[in-house]
């Protein structure tokens, strides 16, 4: 069975790119499968930074293909922008990248709504979204009536339905309560994307059934998961959630491959947590321990350049995603941002309305009332960026590694301590049964 995931267990930003990035090796084809332009996966080699936004992170090694399958939604100028950059750098595009013909086009109808609607939540407050227009494309593939997908822009009506749409927009957006939008042109918006379909048509195809054929072949597929399990549409702290299945849930559906395929699922979690936009976050640090982590792990968006919100590891939280995604093992990442301060806290259990609960709740409003309990660990205060090996950590490092571990419930198998993809302890299938603190009993 060839198939590997790596999915966030938080709110986005876990550095799945990096841990994508270093598994690709072992795989022959790495696959996008939800979301859109609002990742920002950054991957980090020596002297070169890489960040992508659409294209897999597995573009950056030769000889493994890349897909975008039909559960993305495409913004054409972004993803035409991104293969110019990575072009530009030496990575080859054409017979390398596929996109799927079912996968749903961002317009610009869709930005200008992003930008329009975040904001009048029903319950009042912002989404505060990336303004990619992910969550209007979705919706227009949801109601269908005003959809257009990939394959739809080689159609000899591509141009009418361009009309048809714009038209329809344009009334909607002058009718919008809070509306200020300019008149949308069709002519234009249609030259442009005429262009993009030319650009974009050598990678163009089915990759359902290239996946399909694929994991029959016996090929090794790499699925990356983007945002993070607790924005997940369906699972996650709703309506502070992206548009997608972002947990382990939207593989199959995203990709046309079923969960079958599927035998390794691995978990990232930061070793601490962060949260860009809105939406209630228990453990958030509005202080100066998340002043420390935020300029430490230099934890300010890809994609928006906003400062991320920075608080405590949430244990609560990570193990409702983990057993929601229905995680094999984890991927500790940033351990080393936590270096320098004295103590440390993890929150094993959440305190709602005085009831104490490890349960991640399913309404917004008692995830708004609750009150982490804290369990508090000893700090340490050497760097970690040069330790390679699971021995050189520091003790209390091991410890808290470990902690995380029991609290989430899967064991602990790769740890980053660094940006760089040589910045990463990896342990064997063997030791990863064993904990990582040498004081407890290695059977344990
Ligand atoms: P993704 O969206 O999950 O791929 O994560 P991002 O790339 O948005 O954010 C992760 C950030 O942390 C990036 O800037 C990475 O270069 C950086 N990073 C990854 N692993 C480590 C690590 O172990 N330590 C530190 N200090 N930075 C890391
Ligand atoms: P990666 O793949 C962090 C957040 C936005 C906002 C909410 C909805 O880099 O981990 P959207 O534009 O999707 O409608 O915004 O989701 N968000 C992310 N936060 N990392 C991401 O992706 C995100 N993608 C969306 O900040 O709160
Ligand atoms: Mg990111």
């Amino acid at each position: 069975m060839p198939g590997t995931c790596v999915i966030g267990l938080q709110w986005g930003d876990e550095a799945k790119g990096k841990l994508v990035d270093i598994l690709t090796e072992d795989h022959d084809i790495v696959v996008r499968y939800a979301g859109g332009a609002n990742a920002g996966h950054t991957v980090v080699s020596g002297d070169q930074t890489w960040k992508l936004s659409i294209i897999p992170s597995g573009i950056l090694r030769d000889n493994v293909a890349c897909v975008i399958t039909g559960g993305v939604v495409l913004d054409p100028a972004k993803v035409i922008d991104e293969m110019d950059g990575l072009e530009s750098r030496g990575r080859r595009m054409v017979g390398r990248l596929q996109i799927s013909d079912r996968a749903h086009i961002v317009f610009p109808w869709h930005v200008v709504e992003d930008r329009l609607l975040d904001g009048s939540l029903s319950g009042g407050g912002a989404i505060g979204t990336t303004g990619r227009g992910i969550g209007p494309c979705y919706r227009d593939k949801v109601g269908r009536s005003l959809a257009i997908r990939l394959g739809d822009l080689y159609r000899p009506d591509f141009r009418d339905r361009v009309e048809h749409v714009v038209a329809f927009k344009n009334r909607l957006f002058t009718a919008w309560p809070s509306g200020q939008a300019e008149p949308l042109d069709a002519a234009s918006i249609h030259a442009a994307y005429a262009a993009y379909a030319e650009r974009l048509r050598p990678h163009v195809t089915d990759t359902t059934a290239f996946l399909l054929d694929a994991v029959e072949d016996g090929k090794r597929v790499l699925f990356e998961g983007a945002q993070g399990a607790l924005l997940d549409i369906d699972h996650g702290t709703f309506p502070y959630v992206t548009s997608s299945n972002s947990s382990g849930v939207g593989v199959a559906s995203g990709s046309g491959v079923p969960s079958r395929w599927v035998n390794r699922i691995i978990g990232v979690l930061k070793a601490y947590s962060t949260r860009v936009g809105g939406g209630p976050m228990p453990t958030e640090q509005d202080n100066a321990t998340g002043v420390h982590i935020r300029e430490r792990g230099r934890e300010y968006g890809t994609v928006t350049k906003r400062p991320r919100r920075c608080g405590w590891f949430d244990a609560v939280a990570a193990r409702y995603s983990a057993r929601l995604s229905g995680v094999d093992e984890l991927a500790v990442m940033l351990l080393d941002v936590l270096g320098g301060l004295d103590e440390l806290k993890i929150c094993s259990a959440y305190e709602i309305d005085g009831r104490r609960t490890t349960q991640f709740p399913s309404q917004l409003a008692d995830l708004e009332r609750a009150v982490p309990i804290y369990e508090t660990l000893p700090g340490w205060r050497e760097e970690l960026d040069a330790v390679r090996s699971e021995h050189d950590l520091p003790a209390h490092a091991r410890r808290y590694v470990d902690r995380i571990a029991e609290l989430v419930g899967r064991p602990v198998s790769i740890v980053s301590v660094g940006p760089d993809r040589a910045q990463t302890i990896i342990r064997d299938p063997e030791a990863t049964r064993r904990p990582w603190h040498p004081h407890q009993p290695a059977n344990a």
